[in-house]
């Protein structure tokens, strides 16, 4: 197989990154992978606020740029072409990466190869630990929740996904409105550690109907009267009432991603993989209550379990990289007229699902 090696760019929510990805015959390196955070710009206004995250992307784009290249320690001439997040996201941000990368190729003449974000995530697997089609990916963000089955490198099945709010959503709003610091995910699993899950009886959003769609906006206001109720009651709130809260809450997300999981396997399993394997993807999959109860219930299907390196599983451009080279070796690639898209379902068939969160588009 021709080594190809790619600069990806990814700039499509509050992440501005670049990285270096190249791939022989053997398993795909990272030569380098830049990401810079924009928590502290947002921090203020209590989530992302697309503009300021535009403007952000397009001071520091040229930056992580110059700075990938370096700690590969390559110049834009040992390049083989240049992948490019082109969708779904905030559109500020996914055009800044967009222009940059049809600038840099106009002037070097490289291949530009837009990428499908969530594409990037789907194909982490591959990149990480070589994993054959066809896999099942839960993706569990700030943005994102899905369960997809990998065929290919262009060939995805939505088995289902949230209908309205992302979990890392419902985590931070729960943080948010029991005075825990954002992002609310690690507070919360922090808290619910020393908590009583059963104290409080939360729903099991979409549990009492057929697949694998989710719903999470519930349970967030769930929380809300939950919390109101013990206020009412005692004036305030304890740090054993937080605690159960936290814990009532983290048991309900486990609940439903479990048995929505559950079911996503049996409609997988009917392809019949060689080697069934279910792998996570987002931020969310950090969550190790979550994370124990997904091995769990592949364990039960005699399905492996995978989750890649955290950094890996957060927004970076190695990904982009990396799903720009499978894309690439498909004998594709973009003019100069690729656009930049809010929306971009990785499968064209499933019904478009409802609902752009803070973070912007589901797809
Ligand atoms: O994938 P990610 O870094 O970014 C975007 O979605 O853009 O995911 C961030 C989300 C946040 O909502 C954060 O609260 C959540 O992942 N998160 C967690 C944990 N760590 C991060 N949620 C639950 N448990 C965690 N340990
Ligand atoms: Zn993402």
């Amino acid at each position: 197989m021709k080594t190809l090696t790619l600069l990806g760019i990814e700039s499509s929510c509050d992440d501005t990154a670049a990285a270096v990805v190249r791939q022989g015959d053997g398993p795909a390196q990272i030569l380098s992978s830049v990401v810079v955070g924009q928590n502290a710009l947002h921090q203020p206004f209590g989530g992302v606020v697309p503009e300021i995250a535009a403007r952000a992307h397009a001071e520091r784009l040229d930056g992580c740029v110059a700075q990938a290249l370096a700690d590969a320690g390559l110049g834009l001439s040992h390049l083989d072409g240049i992948a490019v997040t082109a969708g779904p996201g905030l559109i500020g941000g996914v055009i800044s990466g967009v222009m940059l990368a049809k600038g840099l190729c106009a002037a070097t003449g490289l291949p530009l190869i837009g990428v499908n974000h969530l594409a990037g995530h789907a194909l982490t697997p591959r990149l990480t630990d070589g994993a054959a089609f066809p896999y099942l990916m839960l993706l569990v963000s700030g943005g994102h929740c899905q369960f997809l089955v990998v065929h290919g490198a262009q060939e995805f099945t939505r088995l289902g996904g949230t209908i309205d709010d992302a979990p890392g959503e419902a985590f931070d709003k729960t943080a948010r409105l029991l005075g825990l610091p954002q992002p609310g995910g690690p507070a919360v699993q922090d808290q619910a550690a020393q908590g009583d899950a059963t104290r409080f009886a939360l729903p099991r959003p979409l549990l009492d109907r057929p697949g694998c769609d989710m719903s999470f906006s519930g349970l967030k206001t769930a929380i809300l009267r939950a919390r109101d109720g013990v206020v009412a009651e005692k004036g305030g709130l304890t740090r054993q009432d937080r605690a159960d809260l936290c814990a009532s809450f983290q048991a309900a997300v486990v609940d439903v991603l479990a048995e929505k999981t559950r079911r996503a396997l049996q409609a997988y399993l009917a392809h019949q993989p060689a080697a069934p394997l279910l792998a996570v993807a987002g931020g969310v999959a950090a969550n190790s209550a979550i994370r124990a109860a997904l091995q769990q219930v592949c364990a039960q299907a005699d399905v492996a379990f995978l989750a890649p390196p955290l950094a890996l599983c957060t927004d970076n451009a190695a990904m982009i990289a990396y799903a720009g080279i499978e894309r690439f070796r498909l004998g594709q690639h973009d003019s100069m007229a690729l656009a930049a898209r809010p929306r971009w379902p990785l499968d064209q068939h499933s019904p478009s699902l409802l609902g752009s969160g803070k973070k912007g588009a589901k797809a």
